[in-house]
C-alpha cells in the first residue's frame, strides 16, 4: 500500500491533529467539570521522539501536509518548544500550528515562533473578565489577552480566536467579541457546544446555533458570505462591513452540529495517549503508542494507521438524530481527552 491516507467514503487524511497531553488548567463549563478529569498517566503520554516519529511517518508515507498540536492544554508539556523544534529541524516545509487556552502563552509566545510555530488559535469566549472568570472557572482574563498580544507581536498569524457561546452567559456578548477581534486583527470563529463534555451535560436548548449567532452579529455588523473558497475548513466565513458598507474584517462560524461539514473532512487524529482517532465522534480508537514501544517499523506503524483511517464513519449522525434521544451516542471521551 502506497499513497495518502484515505477512508472508505474517498476523504484523505492530510491534515494531522495530534494531542499533547489531556491536562488543561482551566475548567470551561462546556468541556469539564470542576474537579477536572480523571488524567491520563504522564507514561502513558507521548515522547517528543514518539511524536517526530509519527509525523515522519504521516508526511513521509501518509500525505500528511499539516500539522496542529492540541490539548487538553498544549502549553502545560514543558517541552512543547523541543517537540516544535524537533518537527521543524525534520520536516521545515511542515506548516505546524497549536490551539491554546492562551494560559502562560505571553512568555513563551516568541520562543514558539522561534522554534519554528507558524500560527496559533487561542480559545477565548468572552472579554468580560467576571464572565470569563464563570465561564473557564478560573480568574485568567487579562493573561489571555496578554497572551494574544504576544502571538501577534511574534508573527503566529493570522491569530484565530475560538468562542463558544453558552446560553445565558456570553451568548448576549457575540457583537463585543467581534469588535474587540476586529480592532486588533483577530479572526474569530464563533463555535457550535458540541456534545462533547467531560460531564455529558450538553443538550440541544442550551446550544446556540449557528442561526443564532448570526442573527447576533447582523444587529451590529453586515455579513456577507466570504469571496474565498472553504475547502475542508470547520469555519463557514463571513466578511464583516459597517452598516454603511466599509469592510471591516471576516469572521467564522463552526456549525459542526447544525450545518456539519464531515463530508470535507481531511483529518486525522492521535490522542495524547498516541491512539489513532479518525473522528471526534468515533467509538473505536487503535492503539499506534504499543507498536512504537514494541520497537515495529515505520511500515507497520504506517498501515496500522492506514486501516484505522479506512474506518472512519462517515458522518458523526448528530444533525438528523436527535441528540439527546437514544439514536446519539455520546462517545466515552471527552473533547479534552481526545484533543480539539
Ligand atoms: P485552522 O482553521 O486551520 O486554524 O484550524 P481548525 O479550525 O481546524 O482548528 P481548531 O483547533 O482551532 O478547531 C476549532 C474548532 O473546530 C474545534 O474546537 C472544533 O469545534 C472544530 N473542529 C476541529 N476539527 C473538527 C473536526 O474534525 N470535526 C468537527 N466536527 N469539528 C472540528
Ligand atoms: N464544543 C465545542 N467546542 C469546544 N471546545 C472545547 N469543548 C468544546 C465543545 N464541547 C473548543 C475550545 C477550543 C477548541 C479546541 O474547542 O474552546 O477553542
Ligand atoms: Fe470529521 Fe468526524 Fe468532525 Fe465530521 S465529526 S468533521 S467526520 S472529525
Amino acid at each position: 500500500e502506497s499513497g495518502p491516507l484515505r477512508d472508505s467514503f474517498g476523504r484523505s487524511g492530510e491534515d494531522l491533529r495530534i494531542s499533547l497531553t489531556d491536562k488543561c488548567n482551566l475548567r470551561c463549563t462546556y468541556c469539564m467539570p470542576a474537579e477536572g478529569m480523571q488524567w491520563m498517566p504522564q507514561s502513558a503520554l507521548l515522547s517528543p521522539e514518539e511524536i517526530v516519529r509519527l509525523v515522519t511517518i504521516g508526511v513521509r508515507d501518509l500525505g500528511v501536509r499539516e500539522l496542529r498540536l492540541t490539548g487538553g492544554e498544549p502549553l502545560i508539556r514543558r517541552d512543547l518548544e523541543e517537540i516544535i523544534g524537533l518537527v521543524n529541524a525534520r520536516h521545515r516545509a511542515l506548516p505546524v500550528s497549536i490551539t491554546t487556552n492562551g494560559i502562560g502563552l505571553a512568555d513563551r509566545a516568541a520562543g514558539l515562533a522561534a522554534a519554528g510555530l507558524r500560527r496559533i488559535n487561542v480559545s477565548l469566549d468572552t472579554i468580560d473578565a467576571e464572565t470569563y472568570r464563570q465561564l473557564a472557572r478560573r480568574d485568567r482574563l487579562q493573561q489571555v489577552l496578554d497572551g494574544i498580544s504576544a502571538a501577534v507581536a511574534a508573527g503566529l498569524t493570522p491569530v484565530k480566536i475560538n468562542a463558544v457561546l453558552m446560553r445565558g452567559v456570553n451568548d448576549g456578548q457575540a457583537a463585543d467579541l467581534l469588535d474587540f477581534a476586529l480592532a486588533h486583527d483577530l479572526e474569530l470563529r464563533f463555535i457550535e457546544q458540541m456534545p462533547l463534555d467531560g460531564d455529558h451535560g450538553w443538550t440541544r436548548e442550551a446550544m446556540v446555533t449557528a442561526a443564532e449567532v448570526r442573527a447576533a452579529l447582523a444587529a451590529r455588523y453586515r455579513l456577507e458570505p466570504d469571496e474565498e473558497p472553504r475547502g475542508g475548513a470547520p469555519a463557514e466565513r463571513f466578511v464583516v462591513r459597517a452598516p454603511d458598507g466599509e469592510r471591516l474584517g471576516r469572521v467564522g462560524i463552526i456549525a459542526s452540529v447544525t450545518e456539519p461539514f464531515c463530508g470535507a473532512c481531511t483529518r486525522t487524529r492521535i490522542t495524547a495517549e498516541g491512539t489513532i482517532r479518525s473522528c471526534l465522534f468515533s467509538h473505536e480508537e487503535f492503539d499506534l503508542r504499543s507498536l512504537l514501544r514494541a520497537g515495529r517499523t515505520d511500515a507497520e506503524i504506517g498501515r496500522a494507521w492506514r486501516q484505522a483511517m479506512w474506518l472512519k464513519p462517515r458522518a458523526h449522525g448528530m444533525d438528523h438524530a436527535g441528540l439527546d434521544s437514544e439514536d446519539y451516542v455520546q462517545p466515552e471521551r471527552s473533547m479534552s481527552e481526545i484533543g480539539g
